[in-house]
């Protein structure tokens, strides 16, 4: 699904952030990336939604090549792609029900379907006082939790998700774990960029660690043990009745 091969990137005037990274992330996977503050993990994410060139080197998404991806292809791949930014980026004047709406109405989807996934899904992230709060009005792990729905709400076919539990509770982050294991579970390739060292080892997935602008596998597929969880404690459990 995605590609990295011999990527460099330089922030202009800048010595690289990334050296001769080359990995691949295979459709279907579910991965953490770690790595210490400033070690380049939100600009690894950048290059995947393509916020960002490299700078060297060659990266595909999707099965292509991104350099050949036009300006114009760009909304189109993206909207195969949820995104939780590391600073939320809700749209200030809409209400938190529809933020998270909007993939969905760009997408298409029928006006009855939008009421009726939207307010569950923000109930299911503990939100369900606050479906017309405006983004300000939220504190930060509430507009955390707005910009996960929002970024899950349409199932992309890729999650990329930057530090997405880095201003909720440890409750509430195992709880959105479980979240983005469901949207997995129906298809989802998760990369899962974190600090949170108890969530990397509590959920046992691949881990892709930066350091010293490069990216290594310190645990690979394959490695994962199953996690107990309590009986319907997901959405999809919920949704059959527990
Ligand atoms: N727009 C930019 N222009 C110049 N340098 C940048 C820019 N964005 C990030 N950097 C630099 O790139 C490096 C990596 O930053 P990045 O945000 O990718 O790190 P990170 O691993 O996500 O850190 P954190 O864990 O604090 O979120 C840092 O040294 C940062 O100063
Ligand atoms: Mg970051």
């Amino acid at each position: 699904m995605i590609q990295f091969d011999r990527v460099e990137l330089r922030y202009p005037g800048s010595p690289a952030i990334l050296r001769d990274v080359s990995f691949a992330v295979e459709e279907g996977s579910f991965q953490f990336i770690t790595g210490a503050s400033g070690a380049g993990k939100s600009s690894l994410l950048k290059l995947m939604y393509l916020g960002l060139k490299p700078s060297r080197g060659r990266l595909s998404l999707f099965g292509e090549n991104a350099e050949a991806i036009s300006r114009d292809g760009i909304p189109a791949l993206r909207r195969r792609i949820g995104i939780v930014f590391q600073d939320f980026r809700l749209i200030p004047h809409l209400s938190a029900l529809d933020n998270v709406a909007l993939p969905l109405r760009i997408a298409g989807a029928r006006e009855s379907a939008i009421r009726e996934y939207v307010p569950e899904l923000l109930e299911w992230v503990g939100l369900s006082g606050h479906l017309d709060a405006l983004p300000h009005t939220l504190s930060g792990g509430q507009q955390q939790r707005v910009a996960i729905a929002r970024a899950v709400i349409g199932r992309p076919q890729l999650l990329l998700a930057d530090e997405p539990t880095g201003n909720v509770d440890d409750g509430v982050a195992v709880r959105l774990l479980y979240l983005f294991e469901e949207l997995h579970k129906m298809g989802t390739t998760v990369l899962i960029a974190t600090h949170n060292r108890a969530l990397v080892e509590r959920f046992s997935y691949s881990c892709l660690n930066v350091e010293d602008g490069r990216v290594s596998m310190v645990r690979g597929p394959g490695m994962r043990r199953p996690v107990p969880r309590p009986v319907g404690d997901s959405p999809a459990e919920r949704q059959r009745g527990g």
